[in-house]
């Protein structure tokens, strides 16, 4: 059971027993209102890391400038940002530990995503602080400057993007088949 965002492929066996009951091809048709509504919440920042990665795309490309680079992306970010914030301190402080007391053998997943919420703050303000970076670099005259400062908080982006997906996937695949067993039956 790793705790490492880069490295973790999947749950070990021990904690995939309800996802084997109910797999993700059966999520969408279960019409669970709560499914329903995780997999909405997490839909939305998997679209604020596409639109960012676009963003990045069409930087390398060519068809974005640093400087409006800066202001379109920093703007994704944020909207991010805000939405993770309040996200993980629900789940860290009321899903979670009604989770834990409904479903005790999947404890040792939850506590892994708890830390996954703190690894994940701690590439967030990575790429906050390079989105100041890249800011301040953009009032300079110096396109050079402004070039790597975007380069920089791009890869600081995208590095928070992909281990967020990777929390996303394994926080679905714990948290979906648990809401299919006890809120629907
Ligand atoms: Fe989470
Ligand atoms: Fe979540």
């Amino acid at each position: 059971l790793s705790d490492d965002l880069d490295e973790r492929l999947a749950w070990p066996d021990e904690l995939r027993y309800l996802l084997e009951r109910h797999p993700r091809a059966t999520w969408t048709s279960s019409r669970s209102p709560s499914v329903a509504f995780w997999l909405e919440v997490h839909t939305h920042f998997r679209y604020d890391c596409a639109a960012l990665e676009d963003a990045h795309a069409d930087l390398r490309g060519g068809r974005l400038a640093a400087p409006r680079f800066a202001v379109a992306a920093g703007q994704r970010l944020r909207s991010l940002v805000g939405g993770l914030h309040g996200h993980h301190q629900i789940e860290d402080h009321q899903y979670f530990p009604a989770f834990r007391l409904r479903e005790p053998r999947l404890a040792a997943g939850f506590d892994t995503l708890a830390r996954d919420h703190e690894r994940l703050h701690g590439d967030i303000a990575a790429a906050l602080g390079a989105l100041r970076d890249l800011n301040a670099a953009a009032q300079a005259p110096n396109a050079a400057t402004v070039d790597l400062a975007a380069r920089r908080f791009a890869d600081a982006a995208s590095r928070l993007c992909r281990r967020l997906r990777r929390h996303l996937d394994d926080e679905e695949d714990l948290v979906v088949p648990l809401l299919l067993v006890h809120d629907d039956h």
